[in-house]
């Protein structure tokens, strides 16, 4: 008698789930069949009131379906999130080929503009372009190029620090020996990155912007190497000859170091608001690598030299599209790239 209520309520499962549409259908079969009040749990809980000899083989019978209730449940539960997943993506797939096409619907930004215009300038003189980390070792950041714990130049670069020690660099300079030790000598590379710094913000200075490094090392490069590269550089960016000076600079990890100015490309040196009337502007720091700066990055002083640079990108993309707030370089404003006017 219990057996055959047992195997109907099977029955009864199984035809309900096959007619399942819903999460909520499922669970109302849980609550039904095995709920505080369910079915098979009343026939569980009564196993008392079984005439003796039957008790144990019911017991039985009623907790094996208890189980086959479960794993249906659980196999409806995946099928119907299956279900959900497809339909979501069917959806998702519609296109509406009725809509109005604007005409211009976005730009790169300007500094990715400038950053891919410079790397395929160097490529083409035989540079690799490089990765560099945005959370950086104090280490790299700091004493590998030359720059010691409580060395004065730190006070310029004050950062972002994390809790583990490391910090957000604060400038590109903080790949270069790793990319020395990954390469060794010869070696010709760039690295782009997004750099920090615990500014107080004003026009032409944010708490975060864009460098470009360039390293090149190999035997006897002298600073001709490093001014013909810069000139060829610069008159490609800005599709005319550049005129450029270099002026001492002091930076740790070169030696001789520079500030490297180039004649004002919009007034030819005639004076204008761009270079403030000062003929000249100060576009990227460089220098002679530091026999130090070698040695940590496994290279040999005596052997090998070099040169170094750290383009300020955003400096640049400034110059180039005319802005005069280095705020709005990153002020994430479509109205900011509307105006700048790129194609
Ligand atoms: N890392 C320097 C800065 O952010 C810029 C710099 C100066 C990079 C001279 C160089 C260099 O590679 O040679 O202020």
């Amino acid at each position: 008698m219990m057996e055959e209520k047992i195997s109907l309520l099977r029955e009864e499962v199984v035809a309900k789930m096959n007619d399942v549409k819903t999460a909520s259908d499922v669970e109302n079969i849980r609550v039904e069949y095995l709920g505080k009040k369910g079915l098979v749990i009343e026939i569980l809980k009564n196993l008392k009131n079984v005439e003796a000899d039957k008790r144990k083989e019911v017991g039985e019978k009623a907790n094996v379906l208890r189980v086959e209730i479960e794993k249906m449940i659980e196999t409806k539960k995946e099928e119907l999130k299956e279900l959900e997943y497809e339909n979501s993506i069917k959806n998702s797939e519609k296109i509406d080929i009725t809509i109005p096409v604007e005409d211009k619907v976005g730009s790169l930004h300007p500094i990715t503009i400038v950053q891919r215009e410079l790397e395929e300038i160097f490529t083409g003189m035989g540079f690799t372009v490089e990765d560099g980390n945005e959370v950086e070792t104090e280490y790299n950041n700091f004493e590998a190029v030359n720059v010691p714990k409580y060395h004065p130049a730190r006070d310029m670069q004050d950062t972002f620090w994390l809790e583990n020690g490391e910090l957000l660099k604060t400038q590109t300079s903080a790949a270069q020996n790793k990319i020395m030790l990954k390469y060794g000598a010869p070696l010709k590379a760039i690295f782009p990155g997004r750099c920090f710094r615990n500014e107080a913000l004003d026009a032409s200075h944010e708490n975060t912007f864009f460098q470009m490094e360039g390293m090149m090392i190999d035997k006897d490069v002298s600073i001709s190497n490093l001014i013909y590269f810069m000139k060829t550089l610069l008159s490609e960016i800005f599709k005319k000859d550049v005129e450029v000076r270099l002026r001492p600079g002091y930076f740790p990890f070169v030696e001789p170091g520079f500030e490297l100015d180039i004649k004002c490309p919009y007034c030819d040196g005639k004076g204008c608001k761009v270079c403030k009337g000062g003929s000249w502007i100060e576009l990227c720091p460089c220098g002679m690598i530091h026999p130090n700066v070698l040695k940590m990055g496994g290279i040999d002083p005596e052997e090998y030299s070099g040169f170094a640079f750290g383009l300020g990108l955003s400096r640049l993309a400034m110059m180039k599209y005319n802005i005069n707030d280095l705020r709005a370089l990153n002020s994430c404003d479509v109205r900011v790239l509307k105006q700048m006017n790129i194609k």
